[in-house]
């Protein structure tokens, strides 16, 4: 059993314990060990939380129990989040955390101090919430150099940049919007001045070119100065506008940014929407590599810190871990002719070929295209679908599943 003690009970942090808890079985099943949280560090109570008996206003309580071996930071602000940081891994505690102001301004220290006592400090959470890019810029890039990052790295200004020019909902309400699902920072300038993104920039740089930068010391811009009119040039040059962070080596030295970009609607970063964050790394070897998912809000970022917390207790005894596979027997197979999905069919055109469509799959909408007569279905099974398209009496000219 490895024991774990959240430190911050808000957004994240409850949502670390609820990873843990709803998906107790699959970490089992992943890691072959039983994770749970011990002890919860909060101002408050919370009596109707199936976690309130675990809190505690004692960190020190925490910080003594010798049973607890990963402690997970998510209280934000640097103090005491730092303090309390710094003291676990003094204590021989391995740390996770979502908190990139932390990360930002003291992960050198902290990297140092976790390495000369035997324990490990991990911030795969820090940086676009769920997505994996952490690990992966250690890990799996470590074969190469990296030239560019390009990033949309923050889900509340992305949201509302993406409410405001496709929804036309006022900045206000957009972000107020934000704040309710949970996405935006306790003092929201930290995101729409852009100084949220500069942390994840700086921790993306540090990981790319080895230097961690201030946050305070780059140049930072946020989304408040974009107007309405910005934008209808960038449409009208077939581009997007968003907050993006920046970093590339220039020389010997390390240029990281957070400025609003037009990006061309060619570039895998303009279909960036809503709370999704995107991170383009631009690698000697690889070429560009994208990274997408979303960036922001309570159970993404959550199994973002339990990530870390498994990748800990997996590795506890030193052992790497390894995926374990068995062959499948033939029971294992699922049955395809069960399997439903929406399909695109296309039929060829012919006398009342609409009532027809209509009379054997309902009130679809139907294109004509040419020769065809097309339209997207509802779930149907193999089967169904089958006798559907021949109920038309119709020629089938193609079925397409949906994704
Ligand atoms: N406020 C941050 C965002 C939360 O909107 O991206 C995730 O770091």
């Amino acid at each position: 059993m490895v024991q774990v003690a959240i430190l911050g009970f808000g957004v994240v942090g409850s949502g670390a314990a609820e990873v843990l808890a709803d998906n107790r079985r699959v970490i089992e099943k992943n890691i072959g060990k039983t994770v749970a949280v011990k002890r919860i560090l909060d101002l408050r109570d919370f009596p109707n939380s199936p976690f309130g008996h675990l809190v505690t206003h004692d960190f020190g309580e925490i910080l003594a129990d010798k049973e607890i071996s990963i402690v997970a930071e998510m209280m934000g602000g640097s103090h005491p989040a730092y303090d309390f940081t710094k003291a676990c891994l003094e204590a021989g505690k391995s740390v996770v955390t979502s908190n990139k102001e932390v990360v930002a301004r003291f992960g050198a220290e902290l990297l140092e101090i976790a390495a000369a006592n035997g324990v490990r400090y991990l911030f795969e959470a820090s940086v676009g919430g769920g997505i994996p890019i952490i690990r992966p810029m250690i890990n799996d890039l470590a074969s190469n150099e990296i030239r560019t990052v390009n990033g949309i790295l923050n889900g509340t200004t992305n949201y509302i940049l993406t409410q405001m020019f496709e929804n036309g909902v006022s900045f206000e309400g957009a972000l107020a919007d934000a704040r309710a699902k949970g996405y935006a920072e306790a003092n929201p300038a930290a995101d729409v001045e852009g100084l949220d993104a500069a942390r994840k920039i700086v921790i993306l740089a540090a990981l790319a070119f080895g230097k961690l930068l201030s946050p305070d010391a780059i140049h930072c811009e946020g989304i408040t100065k974009l107007t309405s009119e910005d934008v209808a040039v960038a449409r009208a040059l077939g581009c997007s506008v968003k907050l993006i962070g920046h970093t590339r080596r220039v020389g010997e030295r390390v240029l990281a940014m957070v400025s609003p970009r037009m990006i061309p609607c060619s570039n895998p970063l303009a279909g960036v929407s809503d709370v999704f964050n995107g991170i383009l790394v631009d690698a000697n070897m690889l070429g560009e590599c994208m990274f997408y998912g979303k960036g922001a809000g309570k159970l993404p970022t959550a199994s973002a810190v339990v990530a870390d917390i498994i990748d800990i207790a997996a590795h506890e005894n030193g052992v790497e871990r390894a995926p374990v596979f068995v062959p499948a027997t033939e029971a294992d197979y699922a049955d395809f002719a069960s399997y439903r999905t929406r399909s695109c069919f296309s039929f060829v055109t012919a006398a009342d070929a609409e009532a027809k469509i209509r009379a054997a799959f309902g009130a679809v909408q139907t294109v004509k295209v040419g020769e065809r007569i097309a339209f997207i279905s509802d779930e149907m099974s193999e089967a169904e679908a089958e006798a559907a398209a021949a109920k038309t009496g119709l020629t089938l000219a193609s079925r397409i599943r949906m994704i």
